[in-house]
């Protein structure tokens, strides 16, 4: 009998199993790539880990998560882009200006955020305008336009300085001798969203033994690592809704609990509103979301969206102006003390603009502009998407000469661009004056083409809530720096970059804070 007899069914299968495996996760992505090397992209492939293999060796050797990226400013001839895989997909990472800006021209067309990358985050958002697309988009993005307008955002300034200022000094009450930074920004600026969209105190809630705000950001953590564990690449997101890891099981339910109390909170606000209007002692004008949630219950506007899809939007502001603007903060704080011009400068300006608090306005914030240069330079350093979320080539189509097939990962490695010695005179260190002189090779280059440099994206799918954005770092920051003094709490801090939704300090920053008389 001959030795192939002996195996049974279960043995063929499993050896079919792992002819598949290594077809999926080693041949197919190589003979992919194949087509992005014969193009004259650089190919780094690694089986199965992909680009994530040579992120996680960077954080490791170098202490920066981009190392690798930055480097390839420094190859001769530099590359257009370079080419990698996540599993078994190939991922095109672009760095021509040239070829961004083709990406941004087709990308409503031919390209959907790619689901290995967001759907778990989409367990969060469902809805929400950064995560879908096509005509839900279209929807979502109309309806909450007016929330991020210039008009609103202005309006609302006064209320903004308000709730940063008794956030603030709240924080005086704390012990400061160590304050873990990011989630103090975090606090604050979940209580203004909270305060400007739904009028509701966040700050003084807890949800399930934590603060609000420690709640959201862990579970935004949590959602983004999963995404891109073994298992999820091996298994596709879908995995993760299932619940069938333990983990995976404690994921779901808190963000059903998360988004329950969300929408109870939006529904209870309703039924305010409601009851007021009945009785006729509504007074004043709602917040914005709440008058938008309210004429859409009345059936005021043609199109509207219903109290789920105003939670997933309540979820997007909490997401957009908690996060990315607390990562800005905390990296800003983070330059701003190793930088002996910003600590001259800065502390003048703020004091200046904020000696009577009920005289900030969008005019007066706009005078700020070292503050501006500041931020400039920290998202240039250290933006919180500095290469946006990836998006899948949905068909077969031309970037520039650039050959994309349907399926194909694309990011923009805008990392790469804002470290490139083409582009910024020293490019490793921070230097906010950079963005002030108007000779600088800086903003000769980013003026002849904005597509080197894009913290907030472009385009149809840019942010919505860039002023907001500003403003808030203006305000926040700026009052804290008005505020306090700070200091590492350990004096051999050095932030080392890593990613998970958004870029961040891979060890807590913990400042030691000193009131300021
Ligand atoms: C410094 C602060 C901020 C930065 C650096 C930032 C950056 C970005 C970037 C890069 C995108 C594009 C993501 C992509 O498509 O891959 C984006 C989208 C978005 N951001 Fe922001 N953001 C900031 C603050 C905010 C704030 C405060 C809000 C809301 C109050 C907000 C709301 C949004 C929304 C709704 C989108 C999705 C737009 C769409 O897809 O149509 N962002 N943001």
């Amino acid at each position: 009998m001959s030795f192939l007899a002996y195996l049974t069914l279960p043995v063929y299968g499993l050896i079919l199993f792992v002819v598949y495996q290594y077809y999926r996760f080693f041949m197919k992505p190589k003979s992919q790539l194949a087509h992005y090397e014969k193009q004259g992209l650089p190919v780094i492939f690694a089986p199965f880990w992909g680009f994530l293999q040579g992120l996680t060796e960077s954080v490791q050797k170098h202490k920066d998560i981009f190392y690798a990226w930055k480097q390839l400013n420094y190859m001769n001839p530099k590359p257009r882009a370079f080419a990698s895989n996540l599993g078994a997909t190939p991922v095109v990472a672009l760095k021509d200006p040239e070829l961004i800006k083709a990406f941004y021209m087709t990308q409503e067309k031919s390209y959907i955020k790619a689901p290995a990358a967001c759907d778990v985050a989409k367990m969060i958002l469902r809805n929400g305008t950064l995560l879908v697309d096509g005509n839900q988009w279209k929807a979502h993005r109309k309806l909450s336009n007016p929330l991020y307008s210039f008009d609103h955002v202005k309006e609302r300034i006064p209320e903004i300085v308000a709730v940063t200022n008794k956030m603030l000094d709240k924080l005086k009450e704390k012990d400061l001798k160590k304050v873990n930074f990011m989630r103090e920004m975090q606090h604050i600026l979940l209580e203004i969203t909270g305060k400007l969209f739904f009028d509701l105190e966040l700050s003084s809630l807890s949800f399930k033994g934590d603060t609000v705000s420690g709640f959201v950001a862990d579970l935004i953590d949590r959602s983004a690592v999963e995404a891109l564990t073994p298992f999820t690449i091996f298994f596709s997101t879908d995995i993760v809704k299932t619940g069938i890891h333990p983990r995976h099981k404690a994921l779901v339910k808190d963000i059903n609990d998360l988004r329950g109390f969300l929408y109870g909170a939006a529904k209870a606000k309703l039924g305010e509103i409601l009851a007021a209007k009945a009785n006729g002692t509504a007074t004043g004008k709602l917040p914005l979301l709440l008058e938008i949630l309210y004429q859409q219950h009345q059936k005021l506007t043609e199109e509207h969206l219903d109290e789920v899809d105003l939670v997933d939007e309540f979820a997007m502001f909490t997401l957009g102006s908690m996060d990315t603007t607390s990562h800005a903060i905390t990296f800003a704080s983070y330059f701003h003390l190793n930088c002996p011009e910003s600590q001259k400068k800065l502390p003048q300006e703020v004091n200046e603009i904020f000696k009577d608090l009920s005289q900030v306005s969008m005019d007066s914030l706009n005078k700020m502009d070292y503050m501006t240069a500041v931020l400039k330079e920290t998202l240039r350093m250290a933006a919180p998407l500095p290469n946006f979320l990836p998006r899948q080539a949905t068909e077969d189509h031309k970037l520039g000469d650039l050959d994309i097939r349907a399926g194909t990962i694309v990011v923009v490695a805008g990392v790469t661009n804002n470290f490139d010695p083409e582009y910024h005179d020293d490019p490793n260190t921070f230097n906010p004056e950079r963005w002030l002189d108007e000779k600088s090779k800086t903003r000769q280059s980013t003026s002849k083409n904005a597509y080197i440099s894009l913290p907030f994206s472009t385009g149809a799918r840019s942010c919505s809530g860039r002023e907001m954005g500003i403003a808030l770092v203006r305000i926040v920051f700026g009052l804290f720096v008005k505020k306090f003094n700070y200091q590492y709490t350990d004096k051999n801090y050095e932030m080392v970059f890593t990613t998970k939704l958004f870029q961040e300090p891979l060890e807590t920053l913990n400042y030691s804070l000193t009131p300021k008389n």
